[in-house]
């Protein structure tokens, strides 16, 4: 099992239960964090039944900030940056990696959910935004292989970002400072468009004509 635990926040919905699999299943110990204790340890024990471990425990949003090394938000649009601000706290030296989008995306450009909240939380921690392209359903079929865009200002962090990312099995790509993110954000309201033209429901990206890793 690897060092640090990842505390997901907002981590019994599909897109935090989706990640935390493939966390766990990667070796990571996760912490799935709710509003509510009780949910949380649900959570986290249903996904213990579903990959016969033990490597998934379940808490409050600001225990399992408190725990994790590494946070990650799958909070929805509305409420992330007040759940998140009232958690800052906890966030002293760590990295935030939100997969939050604006609901319903937005195609014209508007700054991202990720830019929202970093200029919300002013420096308190190193926001990188990931995962908005990738479904829920995507992250559940354990045979899929999609990129992953991932934004930071810093380059550091967006490398180390990047590492996180890739234990998930999905390619963590850099992609560019967080205002880019929300090129990331419209291209997820394009690919909402992509799957109801085709009828299904988690058509993902990949970026071609890079090196294997991706990463740089
Ligand atoms: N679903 C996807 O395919 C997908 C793909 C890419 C990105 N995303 C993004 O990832 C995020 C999560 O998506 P999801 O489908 O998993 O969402 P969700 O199920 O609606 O929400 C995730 C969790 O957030 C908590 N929550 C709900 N309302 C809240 C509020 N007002 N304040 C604080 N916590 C609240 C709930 O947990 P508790 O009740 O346990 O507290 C819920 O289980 C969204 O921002 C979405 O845009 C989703």
């Amino acid at each position: 099992v690897k060092e640090g635990a990842i505390a997901i926040l907002g981590g019994t919905g599909k897109e935090g239960q989706g990640l935390a699999i493939r966390w766990a299943r990667a070796g990571r110990r996760v912490i799935a964090g709710s509003r509510l204790e009780e949910k949380g340890r649900r959570a986290a024990a249903e996904i213990n039944a579903e990959l016969g471990s033990t490597g998934v425990e379940g808490a409050t949003n600001r225990d399992a900030a408190r725990a994790g090394e590494v946070i990650v938000s799958t909070l929805p649009y509305d409420g992330h940056i007040q759940t998140l601000v009232e958690l800052k706290d906890e966030f002293t030296g760590k990295m935030l990696i939100t997969a939050t989008l604006r609901w319903p995306p937005d195609l014209s450009g508007k700054p991202s959910a990720a830019e929202e909240l970093n200029e919300t939380l002013a420096g308190a921690v190193p926001v990188v935004a990931a995962f908005q392209t990738v479904s829920s359903g995507a992250l559940r079929d354990a045979g899929r292989f999609e990129d992953v865009l991932v934004f930071a200002d810093d380059a550091g962090i967006r490398q180390a970002a990047v590492a996180i990312v890739g234990e998930t099995g999905l390619r963590g790509i850099e992609a560019g400072p967080l205002k880019a993110s929300r090129v990331g954000e419209a291209l997820t309201g394009l690919l909402l468009g992509i799957n109801r033209i085709h009828r299904v429901h988690s058509a993902g990206i990949r970026i071609t004509g890079l090196p294997d890793e991706g990463g740089t």
